[in-house]
């Protein structure tokens, strides 16, 4: 044979791996709205910067006719690529062969880029398009999964992980995305459950389609498991990109500094206006983001879910922080079991590489009721107050207005290390707020008034005027300044700046116990 021959068979090859399941099975993907494995990559990825790994590997399955049933690649698209110019490490199943299903073959490849992207610290990202554990090779499927699972623990806090679930995501494999620090999904074409409606009828006789249980918009907004939903997969990788630009490769890089044209000295009249003088009317927190970060950028992470508390990444002088913020507008701000649990996960991947936190509070406590200590506010707002007070990150907080009870040590408090604590001069720290304190604190006053409400109003605004002001806690030094509104960006800036040098060591130790 000479070496034409052998380049023709290596070209033949090569263009079979690329037609995944036939011209047939592609189309019918394409019907169903969705993109192919490699159309996917090559949005996902700087053009042309895709290298395939593995497309000659195939399965070595015999039973059930599967000797004569082969792909090469097995169902899933490996290898490294480039996002803005950073390595980034990738799989992609493709449905068309074998409907993405996972098998020994399909899982060693996914296991090898993994293993690649601990090893040249650079992230994962993972596309789910699956029937789950290919049935005909049955416990070596499930051997498959476990090995996967395995590394995204191992790999968890080491490199990011990115999954975008663009298929089904049906049993057991919902873990792997389930560990990995983002996951993404898209209206129409994601699903993801334990159990399919079949099952879910069988056992509990509910009807529900599989977007009612599993769908986008469910776990984006309802059970929390997705942090982004997106109306089409062009959007969502475009997103996924975008998150990428403000996480440093690995935890020992620090995060990508980006160029502003946004001066670092400017100031912001509306700030000084933006606070209400009613202390019980809301405000968007938004705005204050807005008005501060880099060119009003904030890439907001698990936006319909617990909108109570705020979450996303901005950038501050050019350097990515992670913003977590009290929102006065949902439910007054008030911290409950689902915003505790939101804020703490994204401090903790903050923390773990190395992106300062910055925090605006407004805070009035935590949510009252039945539901909430029943359904373990204590704990889910334990882990919020762990995480914050674990994060070794430089950590800026600025508390606009209310910072009442436990709520205020456990939003980025001096005492929690906190390295930046300022106030405007509309903060109000207290143990609670003014009416539940004059309530306590003058109960027999109030029950000999002969106007009890006219007296109330008079000791709430002695009380406010007395404690729920800022110059308490600063004249402890538990917040560093008090500061003018319109000054936020500058002084925060400066801030950070001067705590990129922070270093912090935590004693020795296999690791906490979080409370789960
Ligand atoms: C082998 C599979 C497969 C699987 C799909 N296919 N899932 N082959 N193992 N798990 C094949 C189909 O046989 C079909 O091949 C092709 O992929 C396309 O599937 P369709 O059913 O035609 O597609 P669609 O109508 O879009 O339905 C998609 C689907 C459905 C909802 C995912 O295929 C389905 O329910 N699959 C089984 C899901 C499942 O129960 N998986 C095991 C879950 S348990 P042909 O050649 O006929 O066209 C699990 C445990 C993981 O995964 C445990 C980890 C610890």
């Amino acid at each position: 044979m000479t070496i034409q021959n052998k380049l023709d068979t290596l070209h033949r090859l090569r263009a079979e791996s690329e037609q995944g399941g036939g011209e047939e099975r592609v189309k019918q993907q394409h019907e169903k709205g969705k993109l192919t494995a490699r159309e996917r990559l090559d949005l996902l990825l700087d053009p042309g910067s895709f290298v395939e790994l593995d497309r000659f590997v195939t399965h070595r399955s015999t039973d059930f006719g599967l000797a004569e049933k082969k792909f090469l690649g097995d169902g899933v698209v490996t290898g490294y690529g480039r996002i803005d110019g950073r390595l980034v490490y990738v799989f992609s199943q493709d449905f068309t062969v074998f409907g993405g299903s996972l098998a020994e073959a399909h899982a060693e490849k996914i296991c090898k880029v993994m293993d690649l992207a601990v090893q040249n610290g650079a992230p994962l990202v993972g596309i789910s398009d699956s029937g789950g554990a290919r049935i005909q090779e049955g416990v070596v499927s499930l051997g498959g999964y476990a090995d996967i699972f395995l590394r995204n623990t191992q790999a968890s806090g080491v490199v990011p992980q990115i999954s975008a679930v663009l298929g089904p995501c049906a049993g057991g494999a919902v873990y792997s995305p389930a560990i990995t620090d983002f996951v993404f999904m898209v209206r129409g074409i994601s699903y993801m459950f334990v159990t399919g409606p079949n099952v879910v009828k069988t056992v509990t006789r509910e009807e529900v389609t599989p977007e009612e249980l599993g769908g986008a918009d469910v776990h984006a907004s309802v059970s929390g498991v997705a942090q982004f939903a997106h109306d089409s997969e062009m959007e969502c990788l475009a997103e996924i990109r975008k998150l990428l630009s403000f996480v440093p490769s690995n935890n020992v890089d620090s995060p990508p500094v980006t160029p502003t044209d946004d001066p670092a000295d400017r100031m912001d009249e509306e700030l000084l206006t933006l606070v209400p003088d009613n202390p019980n009317k809301p405000y968007d927190m938004h705005e204050v983001i807005r008005r501060v970060v880099d060119g009003g950028g904030l890439l907001e992470v698990h936006r319909d879910f617990a909108a109570n508390i705020i979450v996303g990444f901005a950038r501050l002088g050019g350097h990515p922080v992670g913003v977590i913020a009290n929102q006065p507008a949902v439910l007054a701000g008030v911290l409950d079991i689902k915003a505790s649990g939101k804020g703490a996960r994204f401090i903790r991947f903050c923390d773990a590489f190395n992106i300062p936190l910055l925090t605006f509070e407004d805070v009035p406590g935590f949510l009252p009721g039945v539901d909430q200590e029943h359904g373990g506010i204590i704990k889910q707002g334990a882990k919020l107050l762990y995480a914050y007070a674990e994060a070794t990150v430089p950590k800026l907080t600025v508390i606009t207005r209310k910072a009442y009870g436990g709520a205020y040590d456990v939003m980025s408090s001096r005492h929690i290390r906190g390295d930046f604590n300022v106030g405007w001069p509309t903060a109000e720290i207290a143990v609670m707020g003014p009416k539940g304190a004059a309530e306590i604190l003058f109960k027999r006053d109030l029950a000999a008034a002969k106007d009890r409400e006219k007296k109330l109003d008079e000791l709430v605004n002695d009380y406010r005027e007395k404690f729920a002001n800022p110059y308490l806690a600063a004249a402890r030094g538990f917040l560093d300044d008090v500061i003018d509104p319109r000054e936020t960006r500058p002084r925060l800036i400066s801030a950070l700046q001067s705590l990129l040098t922070k270093r912090q060591v935590q004693p020795p130790k296999k690791h906490g116990n979080i409370p789960l």
